[in-house]
């Protein structure tokens, strides 16, 4: 998964020739997989995240592919962090044309909500929302005066329904999506589309090594495989694809949507 070389489906085009796009969390996972699906589909990644050896490892492999991307080490519950994040994409390479606004964390703590602690609390918070929020406002603040864009959002379907025991995570994807939606609705006519991904049992470090740490619980594996109708877990690159989608032309008339990714678990 980690060592992905090669892109996930042929491609007929490069859809994002010319275009520059930026990624948060690309250093693992969802966004790592989202970063070189852009390189490979020809953008300029800006390449963000919290952990350098990720980021790095995306850029060079992004460049070992011939393609362009930076990594601008990016702490999304930062505002200054944020804003120089967009400030190099449009420094380096002169525009901002997608934004893939992924990085998010569990808080690590499985507790009731009425047990559960403030500072977990508090840190979900700081990151998945008003982290989300940061990256929204400064991306919007270069895509207005260009007159257009595409941010996509990535919630959760703890963004769509309850999730007991994680009550910072499911709060935030939830305010996610209605930010999604706001955002969508007031800047629609301005060139500008705002979606929300809505996945769940991803195969990612989150869910194998984190909170639930499938990786170690091959029980607790089988059991959360079974969920999805397609009776196993996501690939990373398969909630990239959608991504890339919802970045380009071809989903030309969605804006305000929150889509789950999630094998039918919730069908
Ligand atoms: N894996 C799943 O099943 C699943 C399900 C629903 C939603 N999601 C969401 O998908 C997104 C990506 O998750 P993933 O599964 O790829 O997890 P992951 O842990 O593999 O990757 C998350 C990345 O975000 C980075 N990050 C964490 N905090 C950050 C911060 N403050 N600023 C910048 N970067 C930060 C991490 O360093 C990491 O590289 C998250 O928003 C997550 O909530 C994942």
């Amino acid at each position: 998964m980690e060592t992905l070389t090669t892109p996930q489906t042929p491609m007929t085009a490069r859809r994002f020739a010319g275009k520059v796009c930026v990624v948060t969390g690309a250093g693992s996972g969802i966004g790592r997989a989202t970063a070189l699906a852009f390189g490979w589909e020809g953008a300029c990644v800006v390449v963000a995240d919290v952990n350098e050896a990720g980021g790095w490892s995306v850029v060079n492999q992004i460049q070992a592919d011939g393609g362009e991307a930076v990594f601008v080490r990016t702490d999304i519950a930062s505002r200054a962090d944020v804003r120089q994040m967009v400030n190099t994409a449009v420094r380096q390479f002169g525009r901002l044309d997608c934004a893939v606004n992924n990085a998010g964390i569990t808080g690590g703590v499985n507790a009731p909500t009425g047990e559960y602690p403030e500072d977990a609390w508090t840190k979900v918070l700081a990151v998945n929302l008003t982290g989300t929020w940061y990256c929204v406002q400064e991306e919007l603040a270069v895509m207005v005066p260009q007159g257009s864009g595409t941010i996509v959002n990535v919630a959760s379907a703890a963004g769509l329904h309850g999730h007991p025991n994680n009550v910072s995570y499911c709060a935030t994807k939830h305010g996610v999506v209605g930010l999604t939606k706001t955002a969508a609705l007031e800047y629609a006519t301005r060139g500008i589309r705002v979606n929300a991904l809505c996945p769940t049992g991803i195969e990612t470090p989150m869910i194998m090594d984190g909170r639930l740490n499938l990786r170690n619980n091959p029980e607790a594996l089988a059991k959360f495989s079974s969920q999805a109708a397609l009776k196993r877990l996501g690939r990373p690159e398969e909630v990239a694809d959608v991504a890339l989608w919802l970045c380009s032309d071809q989903s030309s008339f969605i804006t305000g949507h929150a889509l789950a990714v999630d094998g039918g678990s919730f069908a």
